[in-house]
């Protein structure tokens, strides 16, 4: 499997250390109040998991998924929500927990969602950033690392369904994908 990473970005170990890193932020940030994380499925998932077991605070979880309308590669900017919280967001303190923030219209749609069903505030957090491709205005209030605009995938991070359980960010073979 690993025949198709042309080089590994950020490490196992380098995500791990980086991920504590975030947690403790976020611990102290959130002190006294009501975190609540909002997982982005499917990529979110394994970032959020080890967020989570590091954050020393109380805190709760739901989780969304959501596709963005657009054809192969390209986003369009309009999101459907394809899975939607259990529990209501009003009052409470979100962090909303992605994988990457690219054009940033996925987060960009969520962020405004959450607050337009009465949550009291809304921030992101992702592991990845690729600065060089937003498009919406948006940054994360939380971030891992700023990557190339190369396409990755690992730690959650899939090409067509493949490749999230990598323990490492790597980029794709160019070949993998231009078949
Ligand atoms: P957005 O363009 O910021 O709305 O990001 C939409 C989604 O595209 C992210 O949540 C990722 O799932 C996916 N994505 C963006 N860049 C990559 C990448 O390099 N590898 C895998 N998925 C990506
Ligand atoms: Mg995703």
């Amino acid at each position: 499997m690993l025949e198709v990473i042309e080089r590994i970005l950020i490490t196992r170990e380098e995500l791990q250390a980086k991920v504590k890193e975030l947690a403790a932020q976020i611990s102290k940030d959130y002190e006294g109040k009501e975190l609540f994380l909002v997982s982005v499925l499917k990529g979110g998932f394994m970032f959020t998991a080890d967020l989570m077991r590091e954050i020393t605070i109380p805190c709760e979880i739901d989780f969304m998924a959501v596709s963005s309308y657009g054809q192969g590669s390209k986003t369009s900017g309009v999101v459907k929500i394809v899975k939607d919280l259990d529990q209501s967001v009003e009052g409470k303190d979100i962090l909303v927990v992605e994988d990457i923030l690219d054009s940033g219209l996925t987060l960009s749609y969520l962020k405004q969602n959450l607050l337009a069903r009465g949550a009291k505030s809304v921030k992101v957090c992702t592991i990845l950033n690729k600065e060089e491709r937003r498009k919406a205005d948006i940054k994360a209030d939380y971030l891992g690392f700023e990557i190339p605009d190369e396409f990755v995938v690992g730690y959650g991070l899939d090409y067509a369904e493949k490749y999230r359980n990598f323990p490492f960010v790597g980029v794709l073979k160019k070949e993998v994908y231009q078949k």
